[in-house]
């Protein structure tokens, strides 16, 4: 998929050659003064003309007509050179290689001196890889009169130093578990029950040297699980708990723990969402899938850390048989629920994973959720919503996410809200105390079950998901987190 060669820029035979342009470049930059001349100084021109722009984010496409080996030049406008930040560059290489798959090429070769003085940190690497990755991806559809569509499959650099092209194959690595993760949040439910999601965590474990375990209705009722099997009683499919193992370590201690939230379809319950609201509810197994594809990731990347993916997976529907507003339940941990909401039913299905995390000796944990309208409210759709008990680890996961520009931004976890939590007259816990706040409220729940171990909680509802195109991605899934809960274990500390 990635090659390197040392070829001069005019002799790479490729479909697309791919060239940076700076803003204080003034022409003086030998491969674009290497093209100029092969164009006769019409590369000038065209820059004049506007054809071509340095600015940041503009991709300009011109053919060759035989003048150089490629085919094709795509400049990508870098703006000023001390601006270009690892983020910055993600997204420019990345537009640039949608629209180089778009315009219907398989093939693409990249000019490193354009881009960078300096032979590339392996960080700069990482990001074209996870670039090429990311932006490639292209959601399967049901459409029966599809189109056959090109992939860009292989990228070729060009540089006279020395690459270290593991360095992209890991970026590449981070870029497609967020690919997974999107594909699985893109599936309908029909077509992704809970064992449909276990059966492809299975597959993903066996390709990537992971241990897994999937516990069936029965192992779930054996363990007491009672939150998660609250949520999965009017459904006619049974639920799954899915535990994903990776050891980095010489020995299996102090594990951190990913726990997912897995809700296949959230109708509301008998708390019933309204017609528009219930739409697009196929995505509230986006935590579990963000798991899965950072697994995924973690087992390409292999770090020096142990890490279990754990995932609650049931949908959550209506029946004669389904949980009601009233119920009190008990859960694994012992708490006693009384449910007020049965469209709080993430925080149920988490209460249980949370506990079994624990049980099973997580030293950490985060755990990621599509789990409230709110947080959509508060911080719209490109910024994840966050909740700590332990500020250290909270700091952890935010480098991460700012490494992969998937931003988070902690929510208080002040005392008000647990005790509000606890505010029910016939059981431990409240499932919904109200409205107001919340995001935090929701989260706090979840809390109640992390107890003293060191927690983070991550709120997608409003990330998970694009409602339209982007720089690294189409419209759909986003596979937000898979990326940067696998890069949190990678930091240099
Ligand atoms: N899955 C939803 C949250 C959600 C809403 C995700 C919109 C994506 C888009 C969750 O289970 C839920 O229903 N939350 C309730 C919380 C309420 C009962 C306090 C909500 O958001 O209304
Ligand atoms: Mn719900
Ligand atoms: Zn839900």
């Amino acid at each position: 998929m990635f090659q390197q060669t040392q070829e001069n820029v005019t002799k790479v035979s490729t479909k697309a050659l791919i060239v940076g342009l700076f803003e204080e470049q003034k022409n003086n930059q030998t491969t674009y003064e290497e093209l100029n001349q092969a164009f006769d100084q019409q590369l000038d021109e065209l820059m004049q003309a506007g054809d071509l722009s340095n600015k940041y984010g503009k991709v300009g496409k011109i053919h060759t007509l035989g003048k150089i080996e490629a085919e094709r030049l795509y400049f990508i406008g870098l703006g000023k050179r001390e601006e270009l930040t690892t983020n910055r560059l993600r997204k420019a290489v990345g537009k640039t290689f949608q629209s180089i798959q778009k315009d219907g090429f398989d093939q693409a070769a990249v000019s490193i001196a354009s881009i960078f003085q300096e032979n590339p940190t392996e960080e700069l690497l990482e990001a074209i890889g996870d670039a090429f990755a990311l932006s490639t991806f292209e959601q399967s559809t049901c459409h029966t009169n599809r189109p056959e569509k090109t992939n860009l499959g292989s990228l070729k650099f060009i540089s006279n130093q020395e690459l270290d092209l593991s360095a992209v194959e890991k970026g590449y690595a981070y870029g497609t578990g967020a690919n997974t993760a999107r594909y699985l949040v893109n599936l309908p439910s029909n077509l992704l029950t809970a064992t449909d999601l276990a059966n492809f965590a299975e597959n993903i474990a066996n390709e990537n040297d992971l241990e897994i375990e999937v516990l069936g209705k029965e192992e779930i009722e054996e363990l007491g699980m009672g939150a998660l099997l609250a949520v999965n009683q009017g459904s006619n499919e049974p639920p799954r708990f899915i535990v994903m193992k990776y050891q980095g370590k010489e020995t299996w201690e102090n594990p951190t723990a990913l726990v997912g939230k897995g809700i296949t379809f959230d109708t509301g319950g008998y708390s019933l969402k309204p017609k528009d609201g219930i739409v697009g509810m196929k995505m509230d197994m986006g935590g579990a899938a963000a798991v899965v594809g950072a697994m995924e990731a973690i087992g390409k990347t292999k770090p020096k850390e142990n890490v279990m993916g754990i995932i609650a997976a049931t949908d959550n529907m209506i029946s004669g048989k389904a949980f009601k507003p009233d119920d009190v339940i008990v859960s694994m941990s012992g708490k006693t629920i009384e449910i007020r909401n049965t469209d709080a039913e993430g925080r149920l299905a988490l209460a249980d994973a949370v506990a079994y995390a624990r049980k099973e000796g997580a030293a950490k944990i985060v755990d990621i959720a599509t789990l409230t309208g709110g947080v959509i409210v508060a911080l719209g759709d490109k910024v994840t919503g966050a909740l700590t008990n332990n500020d250290e680890w909270f700091e952890e996961i935010k480098t991460a996410s700012e490494k992969m520009d998937e931003p988070v931004w902690a929510f208080p976890y002040m005392e008000h809200y647990r005790e509000e939590v606890r505010t029910s007259h016939i059981a431990d816990l409240n499932n919904s105390p109200g409205r107001k706040a919340q995001s935090i409220l929701a989260a706090a729940f979840v809390g109640e079950f992390a107890d003293d171990t060191p927690w983070v909680h991550l709120d997608i509802a409003g990330t998970a998901v694009s409602d339209s195109e982007y720089d690294l991605g189409p419209k759909g899934s986003t596979g937000v987190m898979a990326r940067t809960l696998a890069k949190a274990f990678d930091l240099d500390k």
